[in-house]
């Protein structure tokens, strides 16, 4: 069992069969101690294609911060997609729309045309994949700037929503630490592999 795992296990808080709170640790209080170990779990887990990995790229807010101890461990840049408003980045910028099951609304995600080049081949990372949405607007901006996505690195995957089957019918080499098959507040929650 990874530290992720383990960290779950022991702090997270099932809310209902769909929401895990981690909030105290992961996505609102961060233990830099653990995304560090993360860091290197996740070079670990892609390390058939730790050489090819130029760049790493999520999207703000929750993203962040695991993103940049992944880049640290992979020692290449880190870029995070701006959501909504992005006057400071210019309009010289890739778009996307991303719908969110969870809050019922779309979003448009954006990053800087400079950013994201033809010769990159690009790891995503994310916190959690509920729904795919938010990885398939990081992958559509990957394309339109004409690099290579070379796969998904989730944090948490929530495997029992429809995120895990959307990623693999676009053909995206999707891996998770922390793989939950199935939760409840009452028998807490049941790990699988990826
Ligand atoms: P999708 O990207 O996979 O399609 O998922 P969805 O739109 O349904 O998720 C919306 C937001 O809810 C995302 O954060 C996602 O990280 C978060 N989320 C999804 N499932 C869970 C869960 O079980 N627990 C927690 N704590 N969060 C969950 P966001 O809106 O992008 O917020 P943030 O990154 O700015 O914090």
């Amino acid at each position: 069992m990874n530290s992720l795992e383990q960290r779950i296990l022991k702090d997270g808080i099932v809310l209902d069969s769909d929401i895990l709170k981690v909030d105290s640790f992961l996505n609102h209080q961060v233990d830099v101690k653990l995304l560090k170990a993360m860091g290197s779990e996740f070079l670990e887990l892609f390390s058939d294609k730790k050489d090819e990995i130029n760049k790493i790229l999520t999207i703000e807010a929750s993203g962040i911060a695991i993103a940049a101890f992944v880049a640290e461990a992979f020692n290449v840049p880190m870029v995070f997609a701006k959501k909504g408003e992005h006057k400071n980045v210019g309009n010289d910028v890739y778009t996307a729309d991303v719908y969110s099951f969870t809050k019922g609304r779309t979003y448009e995600i954006a990053v800087s045309k400079k950013y994201i080049n033809k010769v990159d081949k690009i790891l995503v990372i994310d916190d959690f994949l509920a729904n795919g949405q938010a990885v398939l607007g990081l992958k559509s901006l990957i394309e339109q700037g004409g690099a290579e996505m070379v796969g998904a690195g989730i944090a948490i995957e929530k495997a029992f929503q429809p995120g895990r089957q959307k990623l693999k019918e676009a053909g995206i080499d999707l891996r998770a630490l922390a793989v939950i098959e199935s939760m409840s507040p009452e028998t807490g929650v049941k790990f699988g592999t990826n």
